[in-house]
Parts: structure tokens; C-alpha cells; sequence
């Protein structure tokens, strides 16, 4: 498996710092708290941590609002805790991944403080200013991600500026020279320091129409979707020149040997795909968000592959992610039953895998009380169910309460105390546990991990595939149903079922049964 990439081998892992590890009792996760559990990551049998954004920030978007993008906020620790968890990270042969928020930065940030203090500040063009409609108001028609107009007036200078998300996230203006320089010095800074890569915050938003013109409406809009649903995002997204952008990231991050570019891009997967870019100028791997909001049965999700695979160009290495902190948790998307299906489809399907932290003790949304509602994006548009605090909940380390280990102090956000790491730890039946054993079988065979993937189908219920590395063969079953169902295999043994005591057992050739939510891997 050696000519692959580390990246290409690996499983990554998602942290929410917020809410991984508090080790100074003020209820909010911080750096040596994720320090301290590297080595429950190295067991579970990951590869790659990717930390969401842990810089200075007033917190509107809990860190997706950087105000210091070469400083870690003290809430979090600082640099020199942050060098110890990199060095604790690689010790570990854990690879540490960086949140990179280059679309917007907070409205604290020193550049938007000069921007907005005059019209000649040199830093004025860093950001999108406009002035008024001819008849007054805002520019144009473009709206925010987080509900009502882009744009925010500033009467001190007259003009409008731009924020795709909060006010408190003015957007950068990738159109300017300097801006790009001083965002390439800051992966340069973070690359030195020794972080294996990024993931890359709304990689397809970040240039914007030259000429501002108005978004065409969405004919297919329906009401109780967010705002900016209300339109195609024809002029604000997904521009040409976003490329030549993700191209200059590819070659920064070139100088530094092994590095990973990661974009969070949604967009359908023939526009996604074009983020990698030409023979390997782009970036390793756009996100492909499909699972998230699949429909779960097994024939939607056989034509997702399939039209997956066949849209990826020769070069490109796939990837699959099944949860993160901007969406509900698949436990609670597919319940209890199936979370453990879509684990083993997760680490049995062609390309990079990422973990959300917590799905791999099957954690659900957690239920916040109206008055504890934290999200930006809940508190600006209530009941529309945007709200992302359900799955930003505290990971669940013990039977400890009412913080399940997460921290001493009062938490964030609720935790969840139903079930823990340690309760599942010894339970071989566990979700825990399987995760653990599929994660090692994974690494011990090259079929899961650079083979190729074959014989995609569906059959009522019932999703089937290949893998196939030189004379290794592996047989994937999973049912997506919950009654029992039959499955057509070829003659093999079964590696690993989610169902108790079939370890071991022979698949006939032909008609073999699988138990409703079974999900199994044979070697044929
Ligand atoms: C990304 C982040 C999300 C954040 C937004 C604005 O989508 O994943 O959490 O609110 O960007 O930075």
C-alpha cells in the first residue's frame, strides 16, 4: 500500500474542540483536554485529526469567525499547547489537520478594523464594499446563509460591505493580490509548525461575481427552507475563478512534502469534482457530502456510487464523510440500528473516510431547551430546524454526571449521558467495538483500502459491492431494511457482522440470509 498517499490510507477524524475535552472546568473544550485523549484516537484506530478552527474569535460562529489567524484562542490554550498536542499527535503517528477559514474573517479582525475605518485604507479593498442601490438600499439582491440581506451598512464610511454568513464574518476579497499573500503566509505559518494540512471552510464560496449582479430566483424554493434558499446562488458561488485560487493553495502547501488539501464544498457532484483540479493541481479531496442527506435505502445509495465513481477524474482519489458539525448525527438521521450499516459502508466504500466525533459510540442529536439554544444560525432563523447544537453536543467519555467526563464544570451545551466510551469499551456487541474492529480490518487489508470497487447493486433492501486488490476479494451485504432478506453471494467467509456470532460462517454460493440492519464484509 506503500505508493499510496498517507491521506489515501488513512480515516480521519473530526473534532469539535468545544465540546472533545475540557481539562480546566470552564465548561468548554480546549487543547490539553484533546491532548489527553490523542491516545483513545490511536486505539480507536484512526489516522488523521481534523481540528475545527481553534484561532483567536468573539465566538458569533463559535470560531468560524477568526480575528488572529496565527494565535489559538486562550479559551482553547495557546501555541505553545498547541505544539504539544501536534508532537503528542505525531508520537502517536496521528496526522493533525487544520480548520483553514480563508472565505470570511471575524469583524474584530485587525484588517476589517482598518477596512472599515476609511474609505483610502489601504486594507479597504480586502473586503467586498459597496455602495448603495441608485435608489438606496443594499447593492444588490445577494442574500446570507444565516437569513436576511449579505449586505451590512457602516455609516461611518457610507458604504455597504458583504458577509455570505454573520455580520460579525465580513468576506474577504480573493479578487486582491494582498489578501492572497497574507492568507498563503498563514498556511505557511501553520505548515511550519508541523500540521499535516487543512480542511478548508467554504472552499466554493470564496470568489464572488465581478460584476455583483443579482442572484436569479429559485423556482424550486419551498417555504421553511433558509433564506438564501430563495435563490440560485448563480453569482455567489462556484465562480470560474475559485480554481485558480484552489491551484495557489495546492502549490503552497506542495513545498511542504505530504501535505492535505481538503475542501468543504457543497455542490452537485459534476461541479465538485472539477475542485481537483487537473493531473493533481487542485485539491486532494473536495468533501463529498452525499451520505449526509441521502435518502437511506439501498438503490438511492448504489446510484450515488456508482455516478460518484464514474465522475471522478483518473487522477482523483475519492472520500465519503457520514456526519460533521454543520449536520444531524447519523444515528439520529438513520437510528440506531442502521448507524451501524452506514459504519461499516462508510469503511468499506472506495476512498478517504471521515468520523465525526462521537459517531463511534453511535451519540445522537442532543435535545437543547429553547433557552439554551447557542447556534448563530438557530438564533437567526428559529425553527426552521437549522439549528447545529444537536450534534455539537459533549462527547460522552464515562458514566460520570452530569458532564459524562467531558468536563467538571457546567458544559456548554447539555451532555448526553445515555452511553459513553466506557461503558461500550469492554461490550464486544458495542457500536464502539465494531468501530474499532472495522477500523483494523481496514488496515490490515489493501482490498478496503486501495482496491477497486465492483459489482455495485441493489436488491430490494439489500446494498451489495466488491473490493478488489490483486487476489483479494471482499464481499460487502448490507441491509438497509429491518426485516430479514436474501442476499445473492458468491461462496466466502464471513470477516465481520454486525450480527452476533456470525463471524467465521460460510456464505454459500447463491442465497444467503442476512438479518434485517445486518451489514457484513466476506473475504469470497
Ligand atoms: C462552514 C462551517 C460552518 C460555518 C460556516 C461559516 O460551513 O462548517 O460551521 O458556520 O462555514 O464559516
Amino acid at each position: 500500500m506503500s505508493e499510496l498517499a498517507w491521506w489515501q490510507r488513512g480515516v480521519i477524524y473530526q473534532i469539535y474542540p468545544r465540546s472533545f475535552q475540557d481539562s480546566n472546568g470552564d465548561g468548554i473544550g480546549d487543547l490539553a483536554g484533546m491532548t489527553s485523549r490523542l491516545s483513545y484516537l490511536a486505539d480507536l484506530g484512526v489516522d488523521a485529526v481534523w481540528v475545527s478552527p481553534i484561532y483567536p474569535s468573539p465566538m458569533a460562529d463559535f470560531g468560524y469567525d477568526v480575528a488572529d489567524y496565527c494565535n489559538i484562542d486562550p479559551m482553547f490554550g495557546s501555541l505553545a499547547e498547541f505544539k504539544q498536542f501536534v508532537d503528542r499527535a505525531h508520537e502517536l503517528r496521528l496526522k493533525v489537520l487544520l480548520d483553514f477559514v480563508p472565505n470570511h474573517s471575524s469583524d474584530r479582525h485587525p484588517w476589517f478594523v482598518e477596512s472599515r475605518s476609511s474609505r483610502d485604507n489601504p486594507k479597504r479593498d480586502w473586503y467586498l464594499w459597496r455602495d448603495p442601490a441608485p435608489g438606496g438600499g443594499p447593492p444588490n439582491n445577494w442574500l446570507s446563509r444565516m437569513g436576511g440581506s449579505a449586505w451590512e451598512w457602516d455609516a461611518h464610511t457610507g458604504q455597504y460591505y458583504y458577509h455570505a454568513f454573520l455580520r460579525e464574518q465580513p468576506d474577504l476579497n480573493w479578487r486582491n493580490p494582498h489578501v492572497r499573500r497574507a492568507m498563503d503566509d498563514v498556511l505557511r505559518f501553520w505548515l511550519e509548525r508541523g500540521v499535516d494540512g487543512f480542511r478548508v471552510d467554504v472552499l466554493w464560496l470564496l470568489i464572488k461575481d465581478a460584476q455583483f449582479r443579482d442572484n436569479p430566483p429559485n423556482p424550486a424554493y419551498q417555504p421553511g427552507e433558509p433564506d438564501h434558499h430563495r435563490q440560485l446562488q448563480t453569482y455567489t458561488e462556484d465562480q470560474p475563478e475559485v480554481h485558480d485560487i484552489v491551484r495557489s493553495m495546492r502549490a503552497t502547501l506542495d513545498e511542504y512534502g505530504e501535505r492535505v488539501l481538503i475542501g468543504e464544498i457543497y455542490l452537485p457532484v459534476a461541479q465538485l469534482v472539477r475542485y481537483y483540479g487537473v493531473n493533481g493541481d487542485g485539491a486532494d479531496m473536495p468533501f463529498n457530502f452525499q451520505l449526509l442527506n441521502a435518502p437511506w435505502n439501498a438503490g438511492e445509495i448504489a446510484r450515488m456510487i456508482r455516478d460518484y465513481d464514474s465522475a471522478l477524474p483518473a487522477h482523483a482519489w475519492p472520500n465519503w464523510v457520514l456526519g460533521n458539525h454543520d449536520n444531524r448525527r447519523v444515528a439520529s438521521r438513520v437510528g440506531a440500528a442502521q448507524a451501524r450499516v452506514a459504519a461499516v459502508l462508510l469503511l468499506t466504500l472506495r476512498g478517504t473516510p471521515t468520523l465525526y466525533y462521537g459517531d463511534e459510540i453511535g451519540m445522537t442529536d442532543g435535545v437543547i431547551p429553547p433557552g439554551e439554544v447557542q447556534d448563530p444560525a438557530e438564533l437567526r432563523q428559529p425553527g426552521i430546524g437549522q439549528g447545529r447544537d444537536p450534534e455539537r453536543t459533549p462527547m460522552q467519555w464515562d458514566a460520570s454526571l452530569p458532564n459524562a467526563g467531558f468536563t467538571t464544570g457546567r458544559s456548554w451545551l447539555p451532555t448526553a449521558t445515555h452511553t459513553s466510551v466506557q461503558a461500550q469499551d469492554g461490550d464486544a456487541s458495542s457500536m464502539l467495538s465494531l468501530y474499532r474492529r472495522l477500523l483494523t480490518l481496514r488496515r490490515n487489508n489493501a482490498a478496503l483500502v486501495q482496491g477497486s470497487i465492483e459489482h455495485v447493486a441493489a436488491s430490494g433492501d439489500v446494498l451489495t459491492y466488491e473490493r478488489h486488490c490483486r487476489n483479494q476479494r471482499f464481499f460487502i451485504a448490507l441491509n438497509m431494511g429491518r426485516a430479514d432478506a436474501e442476499v445473492q453471494s458468491p461462496a466466502g467467509t464471513v470477516l465481520l457482522s454486525t450480527v452476533p456470532g456470525r463471524d467465521g460462517q460460510p456464505l454459500v454460493e447463491g442465497a444467503n440470509r442476512l438479518a434485517g440492519c445486518e451489514a457484513l464484509i466476506a473475504s469470497i
